[in-house]
């Protein structure tokens, strides 16, 4: 249990809360017992050892021999845009290799050609350009990078050094609150797809268990990142409250919370970040 749960992953608790903590660890162990008719385990899957292997996408559905696989990373992408430009405006699919990338689709100027086109400017920078007809090159490399070492410019540790961190990997909410990252959420030419939904007031969910504490999710916070469209209807298909029924078996298997966290959005081990109370029967 040592890496699952919060009381044993170094976060400093103040003292009262260290009970709710351990509530958390027996429910953890909850979560390990109740596994399904084939025994298995529902916990998190761990993280990848090495924080900037998290949120990467490999691309090599139609890699020929050359020029090789592409490596997508979302540290240094997230850091620059908002989820909702590139899942809702681009059309990037919020499942790895389901998108249909091309070389041809990027050369049109879609998918990744939406900015890698050689003319657009971002951040004072005009962005390399993906696919072109020029000869395979060092340029081809940056993106077609899998297993090709020094072919890449940016580094994760170079990159992220400044940015605060969290138990596991970046502290991205912190990041942004504290200016480190600014995403930019629209770009000239790349029209948003039909007429915005309107903004809501903040609630956060409620489980449907009495014996769990209200879980910790800013509804006003997401949107500002993913948008409306990113979640309604694909992830939660329905606006009206409390209406889907999920379990946190639902978000390991990825689904719901688990469509983002687990996956680009900090891990789902980090419980306590989700549940700050522990369930309702702790102090
Ligand atoms: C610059 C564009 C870009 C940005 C910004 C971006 N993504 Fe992605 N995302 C992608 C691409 C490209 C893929 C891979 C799609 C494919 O393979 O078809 C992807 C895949 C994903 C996946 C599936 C990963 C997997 O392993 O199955 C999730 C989840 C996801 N993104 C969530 C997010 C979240 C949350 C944010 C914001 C914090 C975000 N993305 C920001 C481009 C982006
Ligand atoms: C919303 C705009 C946007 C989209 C869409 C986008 N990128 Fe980028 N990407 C950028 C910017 C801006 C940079 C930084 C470029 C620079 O500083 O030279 C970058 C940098 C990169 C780098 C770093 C190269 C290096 O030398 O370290 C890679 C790799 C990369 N992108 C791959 C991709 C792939 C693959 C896709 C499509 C699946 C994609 N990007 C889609 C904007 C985008
Ligand atoms: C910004 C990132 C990026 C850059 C730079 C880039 N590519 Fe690609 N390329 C991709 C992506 C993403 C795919 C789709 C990979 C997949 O899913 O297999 C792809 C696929 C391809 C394919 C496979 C055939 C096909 O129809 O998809 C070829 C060939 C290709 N690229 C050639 C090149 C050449 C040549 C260069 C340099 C001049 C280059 N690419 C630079 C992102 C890039
Ligand atoms: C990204 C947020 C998030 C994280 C991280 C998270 N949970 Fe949950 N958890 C939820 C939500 C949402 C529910 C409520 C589902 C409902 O009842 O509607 C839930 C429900 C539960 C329940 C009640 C039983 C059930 O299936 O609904 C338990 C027990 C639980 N979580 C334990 C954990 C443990 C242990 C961890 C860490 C390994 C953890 N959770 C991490 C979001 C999270
Ligand atoms: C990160 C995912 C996410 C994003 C982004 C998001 N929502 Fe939601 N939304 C939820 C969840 C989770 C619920 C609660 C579902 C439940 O409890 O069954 C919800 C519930 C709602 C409800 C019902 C709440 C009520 O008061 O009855 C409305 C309406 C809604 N969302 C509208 C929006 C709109 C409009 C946007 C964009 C401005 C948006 N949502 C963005 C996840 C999201
Ligand atoms: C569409 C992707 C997505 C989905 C679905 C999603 N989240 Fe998040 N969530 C994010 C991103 C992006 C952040 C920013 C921090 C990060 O990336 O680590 C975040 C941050 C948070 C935070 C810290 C900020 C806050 O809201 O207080 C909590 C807690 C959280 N998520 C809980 C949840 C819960 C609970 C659910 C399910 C009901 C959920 N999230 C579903 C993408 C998502």
């Amino acid at each position: 249990m040592q890496n699952f749960c919060p009381g044993n992953a170094g976060v400093r608790m103040q003292k009262g809360r260290w009970r709710a903590g351990l509530v958390l660890m027996l429910a953890c162990w909850l979560l390990l017992l109740r596994g399904d008719a084939c025994g298995q385990i529902y916990l998190p899957p761990s993280p990848p050892a090495d924080p900037a292997d998290y949120g990467k996408v490999i691309l090599d559905q139609y890699s020929l021999p050359t020029p090789g696989a592409v490596v997508f990373d979302h540290w240094l992408h997230r850091s620059k845009f908002t989820c909702r430009l590139c899942h809702v405006d681009i059309g990037f699919a919020m499942t790895a290799r389901a998108t249909g990338i091309r070389a041809r689709t990027n050369r049109q100027g879609f998918h990744c050609g939406a900015c890698h086109d050689g003319k657009r400017v971002i951040g004072g920078k005009t962005v390399f350009a993906a696919c072109s007809d020029a000869p395979i090159g060092r340029e081809c490399a940056r993106c077609h990078s899998a297993g090709k070492k020094g072919a890449r410019e940016y580094e994760y540790r170079k990159f992220t050094a400044r940015f605060p961190k969290a138990i596991y990997g970046i502290d991205w909410e912190a990041a942004e609150n504290s200016g480190a990252i600014k995403p930019i959420d629209s770009l000239e030419g790349v029209v948003p797809k039909g007429e915005p939904m309107q903004a809501r007031e903040d609630f956060a969910v409620q489980p449907k268990y009495s014996w769990v504490h209200p879980i910790q999710f800013s509804h006003q916070k997401h949107l500002a990142w993913n948008g409306c469209e990113v979640c309604h209807p694909d992830i939660f298909p329905t606006t009206k409250k409390g209406a889907v029924r999920y379990s946190m078996f639902q978000n390991v298997e990825g689904r719901f919370c688990g469509a983002c966290h687990g996956k680009v959005a900090f891990p789902l081990n980090n419980c306590q970040r989700c549940h700050p109370a522990g369930p309702a029967w702790a102090p």
